[in-house]
């Protein structure tokens, strides 16, 4: 389908996986797998602006994550500094905001300071907005949401779906429309657990820093090509009868 005219998803969420495998498949060690991560993830930052795909979120390290090596730990976060260092001035040029889902009290202070410098930098971006799911856990946002409604002492009456979704992090944000996960594995991992809900899913056995423009396509083609029911019957959904 032509670029013009095939539906694109709103929210593009991506479970950025396999990055140790292509680095130990190569005789590499797994540092040099996150360090061709870490420019895939550039590329495609660039290419969800240029598509016009208006929220991008980034799944970069889960709380499940804190259990892996200390030496594997500082280098993720190494990336993460250098490339909000380095990336900063493109964004701004992009008219992308950066925003982060996720505690960053249990953060090193550096990474905490940059990440903070670089929202506050691009607060005002409104071409896209780039989500970084950091010490991220879809349970722990949930579990978060609830104990903010209740210190606020909301009524149980009052608690609506609008109104929860609007203690998670991805408050005012639309939900995903379409959650594409790289390197084989078949799951969600904790991810985006209450805005998935209806949410489009693309496996590819592509190992992530091998995901470049031409699979972003194949996942943007398979999405277009889904007919989204949301409970309707086909011709229901045709008509255009499903909810927005
Ligand atoms: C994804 O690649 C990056 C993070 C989870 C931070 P992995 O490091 O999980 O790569 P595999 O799954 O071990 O190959
Ligand atoms: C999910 O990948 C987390 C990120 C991509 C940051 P993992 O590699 O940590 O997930 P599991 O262990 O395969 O579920
Ligand atoms: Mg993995």
């Amino acid at each position: 389908m032509p670029e013009t005219t095939r539906p694109l998803p709103r929210h593009l969420a991506v479970i950025m996986d396999g990055n140790g495998r292509w680095a130990q498949a190569r005789g590499l060690g797994r540092s040099e797998g996150h360090k061709a991560g870490t420019e895939t993830a550039k590329r495609l930052v660039t290419r969800c602006r240029e598509l016009g795909i208006a929220h991008l979120t980034l799944y970069t390290f889960s709380k499940e994550n804190w259990g892996r090596p200390q030496d594997e730990i500082r280098t993720l976060f190494d990336l993460l500094v250098r490339f909000l260092n380095n990336e900063l001035k493109s964004l701004m040029d992009q008219d992308i905001r950066l925003r982060v889902l996720g505690e960053l009290e249990d953060f090193p202070f550096a990474v905490r300071q940059v990440l903070g410098h670089v929202m506050r930098k691009t607060e005002k971006c409104s071409s896209m907005t780039l989500n970084l799911a950091l010490n991220y856990s879809g349970r722990g946002e949930i579990l978060r949401a609830c104990k903010r409604l209740i210190e606020q002492g909301v009524a149980a009456k009052d608690v609506t779906e609008e109104r929860f979704s609007a203690e998670l992090f991805t408050a005012g944000q639309p939900d995903p429309d379409l959650v594409v996960r790289t390197s084989g594995e078949v799951r969600i991992s904790n991810y985006l657990l209450w805005q998935s809900a209806y949410a489009e899913y693309y496996f590819t056995d592509v190992p992530w820093p091998d995901f470049d423009d031409a699979q972003l396509d194949l996942a943007l083609e398979a999405y277009a090509s889904r007919q989204r029911r949301f409970g309707l019957t086909g011709a229901q959904a045709e008509g255009g009868e499903a909810p927005k």
